[in-house]
């Protein structure tokens, strides 16, 4: 990963640990041949920066999908609010400023490719086989069934389903991305990967 992907990425806000983010940005430079890598979840652009440094270097394409007004948990009074992206004249959650000047810090503007909308009105279009899909939105447990049922199944034979924050002690991580990670072991579509951290990896059989 080149040094200002880096720099930006360690820089940015947000909630990936720096081995998850090396795996990611390898996965996506050895399956962004097969597409776009999809992101559900960028916040303010730390998994960005590795993810899309990655599809760069595979000679492929980032896309960013994020509604930009944040989880449940992120919203006022919740415990990972953050007031710098309190957007007071419209009341809401705005992180959108922020993953444009991470992207811009990581020389990532010109080819990132930003959707900015709720991930099921994006699913529900979808037809484009993937690269790589990395599952880190919502994560209520509707929130992350909706995001593996709108995407995974778009994953090219040979590409990756990655999911943030697997936590199979329930003392220590919500239950909604375990759950769809088990869901998605369950269809007989995928095989494990080496888990990196809470990062759970999946590769689409052939
Ligand atoms: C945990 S944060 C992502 C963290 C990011 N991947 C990082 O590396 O820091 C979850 C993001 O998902 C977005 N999100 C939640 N529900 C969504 C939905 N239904 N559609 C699109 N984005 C959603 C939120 O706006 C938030 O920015």
């Amino acid at each position: 990963m080149d040094q200002r992907a880096l720099d930006a990425a360690r820089h940015c806000k947000g909630f990936l640990d720096e081995e998850e983010g090396a795996r990611l940005y390898d996965l996506a430079r050895t399956r962004a041949h097969l597409g776009p890598v999809l992101e559900i979840g960028s916040y303010c652009g730390k998994s960005s920066c590795w993810l899309g440094a990655g599809a760069c270097a595979g000679g492929g394409v980032l896309l960013c999908l994020d509604h930009h007004r944040g989880s449940e948990e992120h919203q006022l009074g919740e415990g990972y609010h953050d007031p710098d992206l309190f957007d007071d004249a419209a009341g809401r959650v705005d992180s959108l400023p922020f993953l444009r000047r991470t992207l811009h810090d990581a020389g990532l503007e010109e080819s990132a490719v930003l959707l900015v909308a709720p991930s099921a009105r994006v699913a529900a279009f979808w037809t484009t086989p993937l690269g790589l899909v990395f599952i880190d939105g919502g994560h209520s447990l509707a929130a992350a069934q909706t995001d593996y049922q709108g995407f995974a199944r778009h994953v090219a034979p040979g590409g990756i389903l990655a999911i943030h924050d697997l936590f199979p002690n329930p003392e220590e991580g919500g239950q909604a991305p375990i759950t769809i990670y088990r869901e998605a072991l369950a269809s007989g579509l995928f095989d494990e990967l080496s888990t990196v951290k809470t990062l759970g990896v999946l590769r689409r059989r052939r």
